[in-house]
């Protein structure tokens, strides 16, 4: 029978620390922590890049882009998820996005329209397209952000 049908799921997670930037979704936040990371630290970019290579079953991206390379270190983000999208088509398209992140501080809520229309935008799809979920840890782990993602792809 002819699949039609992926699930990719992907996490990532950084520990935060006074005086780094936090970017989420391709988008900087205005933050007094940010991500302790090689590159911009941004786990929603990278936790959907992973969930694309697994819905492809291609691996994941320290596989793909090493870091002792000296062409992929400090790669952007969004140049990790645009060369990732690539390995999407031909044949096959990403139909949705569902991503949950983990985080006490700052407050995600007001930024909630802005981080879903810069997703969308770089996935190439429609906003209504891209669930966001917002969570505390309840104070469990305050220096830290985390986030995982379901993507949805469809044979076209
Ligand atoms: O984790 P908890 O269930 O207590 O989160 C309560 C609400 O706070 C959630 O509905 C979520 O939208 C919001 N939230 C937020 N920014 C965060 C964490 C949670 O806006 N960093
Ligand atoms: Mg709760």
């Amino acid at each position: 029978m002819k699949q039609t049908l992926r699930i990719g799921y992907g996490e990532d997670s950084h520990r935060l620390e006074v005086g780094r930037e936090l970017w989420l979704g391709g988008v900087r936040l205005e933050s007094e922590r940010g991500a302790v990371a090689h590159s911009d630290g941004d786990v929603l970019l990278h936790a959907l890049s992973d969930a694309l290579l697994s819905a492809l079953a291609l691996g994941d991206i320290g596989a793909l882009f090493p870091d002792t390379q000296p062409q992929w270190k400090d790669l952007a983000s969004e140049v990790i998820l645009e060369t990732v999208l690539q390995k999407v088509g031909p044949g096959r398209h990403l139909e949705q996005i569902s991503a949950v992140i983990v985080l006490d501080q700052p407050k995600l809520g007001p930024f909630r329209a802005t981080i879903q229309q810069n997703l969308a935008q770089l996935s190439k799809l429609p906003p209504d397209r891209v669930g966001l979920t917002f969570k505390t840890s309840e104070g469990l782990a305050p220096n830290h952000v985390q986030c995982r993602v379901v993507v949805w792809l469809e044979e076209s």
